[in-house]
C-alpha cells in the first residue's frame, strides 16, 4: 500500500523549471565566453552573443533566487531546510553508508521521505551549501563583474576583479558539479524516474507503513 504525500507546491515547481533553464543557459553561455572570438558552434555562442544572455539569464535567475528565498521564509517549505545540530554529523554518515553500501544491498532507506522529513540529512545539508551558501556568491560575485566600479579596487594588494573573478568561476564550477551530482541523486528514488515525476507533479509517493 502507498500514500501520496504533496511535497512539492507550484511555486517551488515553476521555480525549478526557472531555475533549471536559467542554469543551462548560463553553463553554456559561461563556458562559451572562455572561447572569444568564435563563432557560433553547435554547443558554443559567439562571444557577443554569449555575454547578451549570460546578462539576460542571470537576472532572470537572480529574480527567482528572491522568490525562492522569500518563498521559504513565507511559507513551510523553509523548514525542510533547517539544519539541526542534534546527531549533524552521525546521520551524514548513516546516509552517506546506505549510498555507497546499503542500497547496493537493497537495505530500505535510513530516512523515508515523510511530510515532516522532505530531505534525508545529506541531501539537506547539500541544498543548505548550494542554495544558502555557493549561489548567493555566484550571484554577488556575478553582479560585482556585472558593475565592475563597485568592486574592490584592490585586496591584499591583488585585483579586486581578479578575486571576484576567480569566486565567480568557483562557484559556478561547484555549482557545476552539483548539478550533475544532483541529477544522479534523483535517479535513487523507488523507480529510477519517480523522483522526475515527483517534482513535476508535486505529490511523493511513500509506503504506508512511514
Ligand atoms: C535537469 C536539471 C534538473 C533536474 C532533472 C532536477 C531534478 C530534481 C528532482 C527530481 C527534485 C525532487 C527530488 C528532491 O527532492 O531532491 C529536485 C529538487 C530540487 N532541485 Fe533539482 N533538478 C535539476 C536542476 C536543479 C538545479 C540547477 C538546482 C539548483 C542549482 C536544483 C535544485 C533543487 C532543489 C533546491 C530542490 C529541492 C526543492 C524543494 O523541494 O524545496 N535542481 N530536482
Amino acid at each position: 500500500m502507498s500514500k501520496k504525500i504533496y511535497l512539492y507546491p507550484g511555486w517551488i515547481r515553476i521555480w525549478h523549471i526557472l531555475n533549471t533553464l536559467m542554469f543551462i543557459i548560463l553553463i553554456v553561455t559561461g563556458i562559451s565566453m572562455q572561447y572569444t572570438g568564435r563563432k557560433d558552434h553547435l554547443l558554443m555562442v559567439g562571444f557577443v552573443r554569449a555575454v547578451r544572455w549570460h546578462n539576460i539569464a542571470a537576472i532572470i535567475l537572480i529574480i527567482n533566487y528572491i522568490i525562492f528565498v522569500a518563498g521559504n521564509i513565507i511559507t513551510k517549505n523553509g523548514k525542510y531546510y533547517r539544519l539541526k545540530k542534534q546527531n549533524f554529523w552521525s546521520d551524514l554518515w548513516i546516509q552517506m553508508r546506505y549510498y555507497t553500501s546499503g542500497m547496493f544491498k537493497k537495505e530500505k532507506p535510513p530516512f523515508p521521505v515523510t511530510e515532516v522529513r522532505k530531505f534525508n540529512p545529506l541531501q539537506k545539508f547539500i541544498y543548505v551549501l548550494a542554495m544558502y551558501v555557493a549561489l548567493p556568491l555566484l550571484i554577488i560575485s556575478g553582479i560585482g563583474l556585472l558593475l565592475p566600479d563597485i568592486t574592490i579596487n584592490k585586496l591584499f594588494g591583488v585585483s579586486g576583479l581578479v578575486l571576484t573573478d576567480f569566486l565567480h568561476i568557483a562557484m559556478a564550477f561547484l555549482l557545476s558539479v552539483f548539478f550533475i551530482v544532483h541529477i544522479y541523486t534523483c535517479t535513487l528514488g523507488s523507480k529510477p524516474l519517480s523522483l522526475f515525476g515527483e517534482i513535476i507533479s508535486g505529490y511523493h509517493e511513500a509506503e504506508e507503513e512511514e
